[in-house]
């Protein structure tokens, strides 16, 4: 990748990975040259999680194997500090609903006084994603619900793997 590329970092939690967060790395495709999707997790945290970082980092990147642009990476610690490591300026983030909206400006703002460099982009999926969350998969595919429109198939392999309920 030359120096004039330009990466855009896609942050998030991905426990696990949507049909909404696919969208949004498509999107950012359409923007940057690469995409570095950054799954982060917290150590003391561990035990609320679905999946282990790792599991959420193979998931993504099977999804994507098909698009060498996109590269997966986990973090922790701050997001503007891995901003600087990977070489992006640009951050995107989905943002579904106004509600989201609220959380993710003051992200952005926040970022923005820690790394005046970096812009945050706000990224809009189709609307038919605007209601899955990766929240809502979890509870589906506890409750033995059919989860399969909403995730990748990596994802799905997993969720019933680890719900043997799970259509
Ligand atoms: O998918 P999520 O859970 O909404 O993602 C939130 C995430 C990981 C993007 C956010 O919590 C984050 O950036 N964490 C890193 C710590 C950090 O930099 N905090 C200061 C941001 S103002």
């Amino acid at each position: 990748m030359d120096a004039t590329a330009r990466t855009a970092l896609y942050p998030g939690s991905f426990d696990p990975l949507t049909v909404g967060h696919v969208d949004v790395v498509r999107r950012a495709l359409r923007l940057a040259d690469r995409v570095v999707v950054a799954v982060s997790y917290s150590p003391t945290h561990a035990k609320k999680e679905l999946f282990a970082v790792e599991e959420r980092v193979e998931m993504i990147r099977q999804s994507f194997a098909d698009e060498a642009r996109v590269e997966v990476v986990e973090f922790q610690g701050l997001l503007v500090e891995l901003a600087r490591r990977v070489g992006a300026r640009v951050v995107v983030r989905g943002v579904r609903t106004v509600a989201d909206f609220e959380y993710e400006a003051q992200m952005a703002a926040m970022n923005r006084r820690l790394a005046p460099e970096v812009e945050t982009v706000f990224l809009v999926p189709e609307p038919e994603h605007a209601f899955v969350s990766a929240t809502l998969v979890r509870q589906i595919a506890a409750l033995g619900g059919d989860a399969s429109p909403f995730v990748p198939v990596p994802v799905l392999r997993a969720l019933r793997a680890r719900f043997p309920l799970v259509r």
